[in-house]
C-alpha cells in the first residue's frame, strides 16, 4: 500500500513539490557546534533590551485596546518610515509604504503580483537566495547579471534589456541590492545608479531596490538610493528593521507606486501587520531614538568588519582577495586559484568554523565555487579571530 506520505505528494501544487532546505533549521535545534560566520545574524550585544521592554511596557499601558485586538496597522509607524524616505530623498506618501512581516514577506509578495509561470525576472549573481528563491517558485525563469566591484554590471543588463525586447520579452522586474550588496558587500557607483533607473524607465521594468543595509554605512559618503533618483515611478524600495533594530521582530516595508501598494495588499492574507508590534517599535523609534540606535551599530559593526579583515589578511594565504566593504554585514572573499569553497567548508567544519560558500549565493547551479561569504555582524571579535583562524587552518588541511 502506498504511504500517506506518497499520497500526500500528490496534492501539493506544482511549485511546492520539490523541497528545498530553509535557511536556517527548524526551531529549537541545537546550538551550532562550530564558530559559524555563515549567516547575517545581528549582533545579540546591540539589541536595545531595556528601551524595547520600555517601549512594550508603554504600548500596553496606553494603547492595550488597539495594539492586542484586531486591528488595522500602526499608521504612526508608517509616518515614521514615510519620513526617513524623506530625510533620504524620496518624496514618499503614506499610501505609498505597506508595512510587512520583515522585508522577506515583502520580496515573497512581490512575485505573487507580477508573475506568471515562465515570466522573466532579472536577478544579480551573486544575490540573496532567500528572495531569489521566491522568485523561482512563483515560476519565474530567471536571467542573470553579474556584480563586480561596483556593483550590478548595468551595461550587462542594458544587453539583456535589449535582447529580451527583441525577443518581444519584457521582464517582470529586476532585483538588486545596490547598497552593501548581500552577498559581495559591494555599492552600486552613482553613475550605474543613473544608468539603472534610466533603464528601467525606458524599457518600462520595476526595479525593486533592496536596501535592508543601507543606513549601516561605516566608511565614505552615502549614495542617493535609487528611489531617491526615480522620477517616474519605476523603483519599488524594500526595507527593513532587521538590521538596524531586530530581525526578531519582524517589521519590514515597501515604498512603491500605489498600483503596486493596492496588489501587495490583495494578496497579503492578513490585511494588517502587528498592530502590537508595529506600536512598539514606533515608541522605540520615536524622538531620534533609532537614529542614535543606528549610529551606534554602525560604530559596532565597523569595528568588527576591520577586526575580520585584519584577521584575514593574517591568517588567509595570499591568494585569497576581498574588497574591505564600506558597511553592511559581509566580506565576501575570492579563493586563490584552484581552492573549491566547498572543499574548503568541509575542511573548516571539521576544525570547527563555518562560512557560506559562494554556491548559495548564485541561482544557476556551477557559480561560486571560488568566493566565500563570511558574516562579520554576530559573532564578537575575539570569535571572528578564532574562527577566521581556523578557516585559515582548514586552507592547509587541502
Ligand atoms: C538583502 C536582504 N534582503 C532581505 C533580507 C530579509 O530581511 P527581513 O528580516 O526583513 O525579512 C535579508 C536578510 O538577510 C537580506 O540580506
Amino acid at each position: 500500500m502506498t504511504s500517506t506520505a506518497d499520497r500526500l505528494i500528490d496534492l501539493f501544487a506544482t511549485r511546492v513539490r520539490e523541497v528545498t532546505p530553509p535557511l536556517f533549521g527548524a526551531a529549537g535545534e541545537a546550538a551550532r557546534p562550530v564558530i559559524s560566520l555563515a549567516y547575517g545574524l545581528a549582533d545579540p550585544d546591540l539589541f536595545p533590551r531595556a528601551e524595547l521592554m520600555a517601549a512594550a511596557a508603554e504600548v500596553l499601558a496606553y494603547e492595550a485596546a488597539e495594539s492586542l485586538n484586531y486591528a488595522m496597522s500602526y499608521p504612526g509607524l508608517t509616518d515614521q518610515i514615510v519620513e526617513r524616505l524623506r530625510a533620504e530623498g524620496v518624496a514618499a506618501q503614506p499610501e505609498q509604504v505597506l508595512v510587512g512581516y520583515g522585508s522577506g514577506q515583502i520580496l515573497a509578495l512581490l512575485p505573487e503580483i507580477f508573475v506568471d509561470p515562465g515570466d522573466v525576472v532579472i536577478i544579480e549573481g551573486p544575490s540573496f537566495l532567500g528572495a531569489v528563491k521566491r522568485f523561482l517558485q512563483s515560476g519565474a525563469r530567471l536571467v542573470t547579471v553579474p556584480v563586480d566591484e561596483h556593483g550590478m554590471d548595468v551595461a550587462a543588463l542594458a544587453d539583456v534589456l535589449r535582447r529580451l525586447a527583441a525577443e518581444g520579452r519584457r521582464p517582470k522586474f529586476i532585483y538588486t541590492i545596490p547598497t552593501f550588496h548581500n552577498p559581495t558587500g559591494v555599492t552600486l557607483s552613482l553613475e550605474r545608479r543613473r544608468q539603472l533607473v534610466a533603464l528601467a524607465a525606458e524599457y518600462g521594468v520595476p526595479v525593486v531596490e533592496d536596501d535592508a543595509y543601507l543606513d549601516l554605512r561605516f566608511a565614505g559618503e552615502p549614495l542617493p538610493s535609487l528611489a531617491a533618483l526615480d522620477q517616474e515611478g519605476w523603483v519599488i524600495r524594500v526595507g527593513t528593521y532587521s538590521k538596524i533594530l531586530a530581525p526578531g521582530l519582524r517589521i519590514g516595508w515597501v515604498y512603491a507606486r500605489r498600483e503596486i501598494i493596492d496588489r501587495l495588499l490583495m494578496v497579503k492574507a492578513e490585511g494588517t501587520t502587528g498592530p502590537f508590534i508595529t506600536r512598539v517599535v514606533a515608541r522605540f523609534s520615536a524622538a531620534g531614538r533609532l537614529e542614535r540606535h543606528i549610529a551606534a551599530l554602525r560604530q559596532h559593526y565597523a569595528a568588527k568588519c576591520a577586526v575580520m579583515a585584519a584577521a584575514i589578511r593574517r591568517h588567509f594565504p595570499a591568494g585569497a582577495r576581498f574588497l574591505l566593504p564600506s558597511g553592511g554585514f559581509f566580506i565576501w572573499v575570492t579563493l586563490p586559484a584552484g581552492v573549491s569553497a566547498n572543499a574548503l567548508l568541509a575542511a573548516a567544519r571539521t576544525r570547527g568554523a563555518e562560512f557560506l560558500p559562494g554556491t548559495a549565493c548564485f541561482a544557476e547551479p556551477g557559480h561560486g565555487d571560488d568566493a566565500i561569504r563570511l558574516a562579520f555582524s554576530f559573532q564578537s571579535s575575539a570569535q571572528i579571530e578564532e574562527g577566521i583562524a581556523r578557516i585559515g587552518a582548514a586552507f592547509n588541511d587541502l
